[in-house]
């Protein structure tokens, strides 16, 4: 059966500028690293993306080697643009990269002009698309001219393979080096997509959102700590087909006693609140405005409406939450 959108899909949901940018990147951003591979239930994925769109978020984030198998997460996305989405490209903001391992051999990782462009050309036809709207440098390379990457980048915007760019992990003296490279070429660099959690304070010790000073904006990926953020793991089990059941980017043996007891006290803080700890999770992020977009996983549609409350609430912090926040987790 085709799919008919909620008419209503653009009340509930934000949207920000990023960067210095005109493009609006809705405030809660969908990625498809996990739950979309080849293993994936192609109905339950299906549901995840259109129940998204049906909220607002317009964004959906992909990478080559998403799945696994690696580019399959890609070929199941292009698939549901085929059967149920497509006729909406036009409202989609769908971003892909390269830059980890890819294929075999010498071009097919990090940063060379010979990978970036050819992945660009394989993502674009697993996804069954003319052009991305972002195409990201995935990860930095220390043995590539910076100048390099960010030419095949701007060849990328040029060829009209893809409207804006973006760099992910990349530190803040690097970040700004990479946009004035762009600048240079004529080509807008728009997000850096960097893991920033209530967990993972990297970013505030790296002065990043201060660096960038909103020339670029900021997309904070794993957000909910790959589900630790959320009640799925608060009573110390690992429950049976979560990522941790599956050891695979999230490992059991992480997940230690003294992390359930901070995220025990951190869903305390929650609850208080009135929110679940995936809410204030996301909350927490949003709540600098020069962060753009929360870029979350979902393994389904219920928790994708669990983690949209967060946007519909829009609660404040008080100081005291803030620093009782801080004093558990930094
Ligand atoms: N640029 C990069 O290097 C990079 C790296 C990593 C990720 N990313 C991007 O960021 C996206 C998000 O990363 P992520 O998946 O790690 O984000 P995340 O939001 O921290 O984790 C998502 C996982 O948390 C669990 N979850 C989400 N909402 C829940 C809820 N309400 N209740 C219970 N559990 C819930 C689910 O785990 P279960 O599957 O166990 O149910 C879900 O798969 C990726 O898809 C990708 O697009 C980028």
């Amino acid at each position: 059966m085709s799919y008919k959108p909620n008419r209503n899909r653009y009340e509930e949901m934000k949207y920000r500028f990023a960067g210095s940018s005109g493009l609006k990147v809705p405030e809660l951003s969908l990625g498809l690293w996990h739950n979309f591979g080849t293993e994936a239930d192609h109905s339950v994925a299906t549901k995840i993306l259109c129940s998204a769109f049906d909220h607002g978020i317009t964004h959906f984030d992909l990478a080559n080697n998403y799945g696994p198998a690696p580019g399959s997460a890609e070929s199941r996305f292009g698939k549901i643009l085929k059967e149920q989405l497509g006729s909406y490209r036009d409202e989609l903001l769908i971003s892909t990269k390269a830059g980890y391992t890819m294929w075999p051999g010498p071009y097919g990782d990090f940063g060379s002009r010979k990978y970036l462009l050819a992945s660009c050309d394989q993502s674009l036809k697993r996804m069954g698309l003319e052009y991305v709207d972002i195409f990201y440098h995935h990860r930095p390379d220390p043995n590539t001219p910076l100048k390099e990457t960010m030419g095949a980048l701007a060849t990328l915007v040029s060829q009209g393979k893809a409207l804006y760019v973006g760099i992910s992990n990349y530190h803040a003296k690097d970040a700004m080096k990479a946009k004035a490279l762009l600048d240079e070429m004529g080509c807008p660099c728009v997000l850096n997509q960097v893991r920033y959690s209530i967990l993972d304070r990297w970013t505030e010790e790296d002065n990043l959102l201060d660096a960038m000073d909103d020339k670029i904006g900021m997309i904070c990926f794993s957000p909910l700590a790959q589900g630790l953020l959320t009640s799925r793991y608060l009573k110390g089990e690992v429950p049976s087909g979560s990522r941790a059941s599956r050891n695979t980017s999230l490992q059991t043996k992480n997940i230690t006693p003294e992390l359930l007891e901070k995220l025990n006290n951190l869903n305390q803080i929650a609850n208080a609140r009135s929110q679940t700890l995936s809410e204030m999770a996301i909350s927490w992020l949003l709540k600098d405005e020069r962060v753009t977009s929360v870029l979350i996983g979902a393994s389904s549609v219920a928790q994708l409406e669990e983690n949209l409350k967060a946007i519909k609430a829009d609660r404040p912090f008080s100081d005291e939450e803030l620093v009782a926040i801080d004093k558990l987790t930094t």
